[in-house]
């Protein structure tokens, strides 16, 4: 029997929460209920851990029991908690875009390997910006370039632009509405992560994404509506010597490579593997 003291303290909250969520099926309740409850105490999960006497107030146990009961309900953390980490900088996202995964780490680094290599490239379209995950981490790592981060959804891009601010990058990236590439001034690298879940994956997907925009992950029947169009409209775009990088399912690598080697038939298209050892990135290099 727990003393009635103790039954506020963030260690009791802390099992209860984790308890409640793994009833719900929820895996790695634990981490969950980790970051839920550091998240009403404003404490780091270190914090937590080293002070686990600390007390919740009433109206902290409250909204604890408010989160963990939409967590039970499938919503992503990061929509719970309003941030999610990306490339090593804190990001604010909203149900209004994706959460940044860590698979897009590769894009960003491809990007500031590929801008390091070509220091008098400073023209880079950010394509689906999204939060503006992509456009913050390679701004950050190289200080010469000018980012324009485009997305067609006003709300993600009002999202991406509370980012830009809080990493202080009004100077360097600018966000634009559009619908892909059209009307886009010319870049020496285009990022693009844009949509790319098939019918068939939007068929058996799991409860999670049906809180992320539609708009963020649907390419179509094949996965590939987006990505196609984007490759159709690039080559008036790029400059030559310039590049893409583009994100993509693993099952839709060949596909990809082979829509590059269609518009680009000299280009040096290259695939490059995320931290799970999958076909996540083409690289299209352009002579
Ligand atoms: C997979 S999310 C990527 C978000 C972000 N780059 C990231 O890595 O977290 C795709 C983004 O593309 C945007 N998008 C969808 N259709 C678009 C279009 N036709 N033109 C421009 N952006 C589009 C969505 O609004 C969404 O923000």
């Amino acid at each position: 029997m727990v003393p009635a003291a103790d039954r506020v303290s963030a260690r009791v909250q802390l099992a209860s929460t984790r308890a409640a969520l793994a009833k719900a099926g929820i895996p790695y309740a634990w981490l969950d209920a980790e970051i839920l409850v550091a998240h009403v105490l404003h404490v780091s999960r270190e914090r937590l851990h080293s002070h686990p006497e600390r007390r919740l107030t009433q109206p902290q146990r409250r909204q604890l029991r408010r989160l963990a009961s939409r967590r039970a309900a499938r919503v992503p953390v990061p929509y719970l908690t309003g941030e999610r980490e990306f490339y090593g900088h804190m990001l604010t996202v909203s149900p209004a875009v994706l959460i940044p995964r860590p698979e897009s780490e590769l894009l960003v680094e491809l990007a500031i390997e590929w801008l390091n290599a070509h220091p008098a490239a400073r023209r880079v379209i950010d394509l689906g910006t999204g939060s503006g995950a992509v456009a913050i981490a390679v701004a950050k790592a190289v200080p010469q370039v000018r980012i324009v981060a485009r997305d067609v959804s006003a709300r993600a891009l009002r999202m991406a632009a509370t980012n830009i601010a809080r990493h202080r990058l009004r100077r360097r990236i600018v966000t634009v509405r559009g619908d892909l590439l059209r009307g886009a001034g010319p870049a020496d690298l285009i990022l693009a992560n844009l949509p790319y879940i098939s019918g068939k994956q939007r068929r058996v997907r799991p409860k999670e994404l049906k809180y992320e925009p539609a708009l963020a992950l649907d390419g179509g029947e094949d996965g590939l509506d987006l990505i196609r169009a984007a490759l159709a409209q690039a080559p008036a775009v790029v400059a030559p010597g310039g590049a893409l990088l583009i994100e993509c399912d693993p099952a839709q690598a060949r596909r990809v490579v082979r829509l590059a080697q269609g518009h680009w038939p000299l280009a040096e298209v290259s695939v490059h593997k995320d931290l799970a050892g999958r076909d996540r990135v083409i690289r299209v290099q352009l002579g």
